[in-house]
């Protein structure tokens, strides 16, 4: 009964937004082989890019709008749009096999979307993704609230990284046996909107709308601000319950993170440093400098926090409906298997859930490596970790699962069709660590 009130607050929320889209908006997008210049080689690295840019361009619509992507492929094999985090229509969900056919060389396809929720998300390919992305087809999508809060102004960082070789080009070896034993491609370059440790100029009061977004393969970041206080207000897009300190966010492939930070009135001249405090030694991403001249006047606001939608007991009566275990296995096309209850994607079994009713999911991982475990078409609570309860007060698409680490989850799905559950390690998903949930009205 509980559930079921909180279910109809749930829905009214979610269909009061699509009673006031109008704005419609069309725009190209071309995926194409090109080139790109980092810093340290002399010659351009040749790439894969969208509109000839690394990220590629900046998406951005109102929240209520709808937009027409009007996407042709010029690469020499097949490829798809996937728009990581948004819940839309399933058929423009861009998985190929399941929600349409791989968009051949030379073809076209127009994605339309529906832009019910506001948020941070990103798009990239979903057919061949380790080569794809690492070649560098992505780019971040943000769809703004209609009343935008007076924020002084915004930062997007993309985070990625790149495995180049001494004459600048990309190691052309993908999923390899190394790469699969472990926590996927690694690179050796991390960037941050394309750019090697890019410096930010940002004014002394200045009030940051700051959106990371991990656009990487495989690399966890654990991104740092160094003597800046920064303040969690989003999390996948979704602004949170409650607002918290950044303290320790591991941030994996496909997460993205909002960020509150203001700019102290007295640091003219000052830099500060994000970093990545995930590996052992920390390293610099960027830097944040702030322009010599009198402070701006700091804009005094509380940020929008979510209401609580679905609440750790909305999941008390549900029995667990799926237990997924994690872990890796010799064979396969690539010689090592990575697999889902040890099955391997496309040879998984699909798991049918009915529209609205909570669920309860279990990531088990029975591997020493790390699980970046993302689902198409959600948002979900991590409700447990490892037996104890989990205190997050936000919602996400993308959970880490740690080595050995037993995670529960719950979510309630809100959209028909079939959405593909994966890990966001990109070498792990194409080797086999994927599968389906299908959402039908019962
Ligand atoms: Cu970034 Cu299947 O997702
Ligand atoms: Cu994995």
């Amino acid at each position: 009964m509980k559930h079921i009130k909180l279910l109809i607050s749930l829905t009214a929320c979610l269909l009061a937004i699509n009673w006031s889209s109008h704005a419609s908006e069309v725009i190209e997008l071309e995926a194409a082989k090109g080139s790109f210049k980092f810093p340290f080689f002399e010659t351009e690295t040749p790439v894969w890019h969208y509109n000839k840019q690394i990220p590629g361009p900046l998406i951005r619509a109102k929240q209520g709008s709808k937009l027409s992507v009007n996407f042709t492929n010029n690469l020499d094999e097949p490829t798809t749009i996937h728009w990581h985090g948004l819940r839309i229509d399933n058929a423009m969900d861009g998985v190929p096999g399941v929600t349409q056919d791989p968009i051949k060389p030379g073809d076209s396809f127009t994605y339309e979307l529906e832009l019910s929720e506001v948020g941070t998300f990103w798009y990239h390919p979903h057919f061949n993704n380790s080569e794809q992305l690492e070649r560098g087809l992505k780019g971040v999508l943000i769809v703004d609230e209609k009343e935008q809060q007076p924020w002084s102004s915004e930062l997007i960082l993309f985070l990625d990284d790149w495995r180049l070789q001494k004459d600048g080009t990309i190691y052309p070896h993908f999923n390899t046996p190394h790469d699969l034993m472990h926590d996927g491609r690694w690179g050796n370059v991390p960037t941050v909107n394309g750019k090697v440790k890019p410096d930010l100029s940002v004014r002394p009061g200045e009030r940051i709308r700051v959106r990371i977004i991990n656009g990487a393969n495989a690399r966890i970041f654990l991104p740092l601000l160094q003597g800046l206080q920064a303040d969690v207000i989003a999390v996948d897009g979704r602004p949170v319950t409650n607002i918290f300190p950044l303290e320790q966010f591991y941030l994996s492939p496909g997460n993205r993170i909002d960020l509150d930070i203001t700019i102290p009135p007295n640091s003219a001249g000052k830099t500060f440093a994000l970093v990545d405090g995930f590996p052992r030694n920390s390293y610099q991403l960027a830097s944040l400098t702030v322009a010599e001249g009198p402070a701006l006047k700091t804009p005094e606001f509380t940020v929008k926090t979510a209401g609580d939608f679905i609440p750790a007991e909305m999941f008390d009566d549900s029995t667990v409906s799926k237990t997924w275990d994690l872990n890796a296995f010799r064979g396969g096309e690539l010689g090592i298997g990575w697999g889902m209850n040890q099955q391997f994607w496309p040879d998984a079994d699909n798991v049918d859930f009915e529209l609205g009713r909570p669920q309860k999911i279990v990531f088990q991982n029975s591997s020493a490596r790390l699980h970046p475990m993302h689902i198409h078409g959600v948002f979900f609570r991590v409700l447990e970790r490892n037996g104890k309860p989990a205190v997050e007060p936000f919602t996400r698409d993308t959970v880490l699962v740690g080595p050995r680490e037993i995670v529960v989850i719950g979510l309630v799905p809100m959209h028909k069709g079939i959405w593909v559950a994966h890990c966001h390690i990109l070498e792990h998903a194409e080797a086999g660590m994927m599968t389906s949930i299908g959402v039908e009205e019962l």
